[in-house]
């Protein structure tokens, strides 16, 4: 059960940009390997990911280095332990580090590391993923009648497509008594809506995350269709699917004048004036969550918004929170959001992202487990939902290979555990 050795390996995202793929390897011939995604819409508070910055290569987005770091001292540390024991070898690499940040060794670096670790000891139990996470931090037992709602976006904005549309993502949250039912009505909505878009001469390109980017004449247009595609699909809002909405607002957050610059005020809108915006929409539209509203350093303005909107939408912080206790910690203090997004690479390790999640439920957050929006064919993060019995799973549209990876294997795990 101790760690031989590991080796790792720069791969290409579902963008053509470089990341990293580990593998840990066991003196019993067992071995564990895990791929790491990354942002776009990075919050200014992640943990650092290290890139080669050499603009002749991967225009400076080459990972070699962190590839070394893996190879070099992660691997030299981890020899010889234990790997039942991932909270000491989380710790151990976070002390071997010794940055607040993670720039030292990149959080890419040890988070590849730290996952292909948690792989190679459920794989050592001869357990399925999920399993070996739920033992190794002791968590409560799975509930299989209660495995993560999907959280599919189906059409992108912002950062993530060239559309046009401000806003990030605009997704779709399909109800059911299964995981298989979710995300049947999940797909006939995604299709409805590009027959829809097709109906209307409207492009049916997808973005990064495999939801479609139509030219709309404003985001609220996005709204309006997805409304219609549920009804077209048959289904009815809330009870059937619900809407959702992650507007990534620190991208059109301007922080020197503290406006958002979004809709037809001149000169943008304040934390309140979008406050005002949000309560509109939730009279019009069946919204059941709005993800990073606000900025994510604008305390004051979260405090006050999630005061008048905590009892009427789940409003996550992602950005806000960055996965990062101390921070969830502030927020928990101040009553801000209701709901967390949890990225394992925002913060670097297995064990720190358990502990965020630890802390949220135990102060009542909502969880919410999260792809990036560059992302490989590894579906850790649908095992992690189902460890941590998150009730939300958002791993982008029900299409395009990285992102389906997900959801099938949330099948997979729903059919082991019903039998
Ligand atoms: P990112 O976006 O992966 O590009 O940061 C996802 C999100 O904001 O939730
Ligand atoms: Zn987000």
């Amino acid at each position: 059960m101790t760690i031989q050795s590991i080796t790792s390996r720069q791969i290409l995202d579902s963008r053509g940009h470089p990341t990293l793929e580990t593998t840990v390897h066991l003196d019993t011939g067992v071995s564990g390997t895990a791929a790491v995604p990354a942002g776009v819409s990075t919050g200014s508070h992640e943990a650092c990911e290290l890139r080669d910055g050499d603009a002749k290569r991967y225009f400076g987005q080459g990972v070699l280095k962190a590839v070394a770091n893996v190879t070099g001292p992660i691997a030299k540390a981890w020899q010889g332990q234990d790997v039942r024991d991932q909270r000491a070898l989380d710790r151990m690499i976070i002390e071997l580090d010794g940055t607040v940040n993670k720039s030292a060794l990149g959080a890419n670096a040890m988070l590849s590391a730290s996952l292909a670790a948690m792989r190679a000891n459920a794989a050592l139990q001869r357990q399925p993923l999920y399993r070996g996470i739920q033992q190794t931090y002791d968590l409560p037992a799975i509930d299989p009648q209660r495995l993560p709602r999907p959280m599919m976006n189906v059409i992108n904005g912002g950062r993530h497509a060239a559309g046009g549309l401000i806003i990030q993502e605009f997704l779709v949250v399909p109800n059911g008594a299964t995981v298989a039912e979710r995300i049947a009505r999940g797909a006939a909505v995604y299709h409805a809506l590009g027959q829809l878009l097709r109906d209307q001469q409207l492009s049916t390109l997808v973005g990064d995350e495999g939801g479609y980017a139509p030219r709309l004449p404003e985001d609220s247009a996005a709204l309006d269709a997805l409304s219609k595609a549920i009804l077209a699909a048959g289904y009815a809002t809330p009870a059937d699917v619900g809407l959702a909405i992650d507007f990534a607002s620190s991208t059109f957050y301007d922080p020197a004048t503290q406006r958002y610059q979004y809709g037809s005020t001149k000169g943008g809108l304040t934390a309140v004036g979008m406050g005002g915006l949000l309560a509109e929409w939730l009279d019009r539209y069946s919204i059941m969550s709005y993800e990073d509203p606000l900025a994510e350093d604008d305390w004051d303005g979260w405090a006050d918004l999630t005061k008048k909107l905590r009892q009427r939408v789940m409003l996550i912080g992602d950005d806000l929170f960055v996965t990062n206790r101390s921070r969830l910690a502030r927020g928990q203090a101040a009553r801000v959001a209701n709901a967390i997004l949890i990225k394992p690479n925002q913060v670097g390790t297995l064990t720190e992202t358990i502990d965020t999640i630890l802390a949220a439920q135990e102060g009542k957050y909502t969880i919410v487990v999260s792809h990036r929006s560059g992302e490989t064919l590894d579906p850790f993060v649908s095992d992690l939902a189902v460890a941590v019995r998150a009730p939300f799973l958002k791993a982008g549209a029900p299409a395009r290979g990285e992102r389906v990876a997900k959801y099938n294997r949330l099948l997979a795990i729903e059919e082991e555990l019903t039998g």
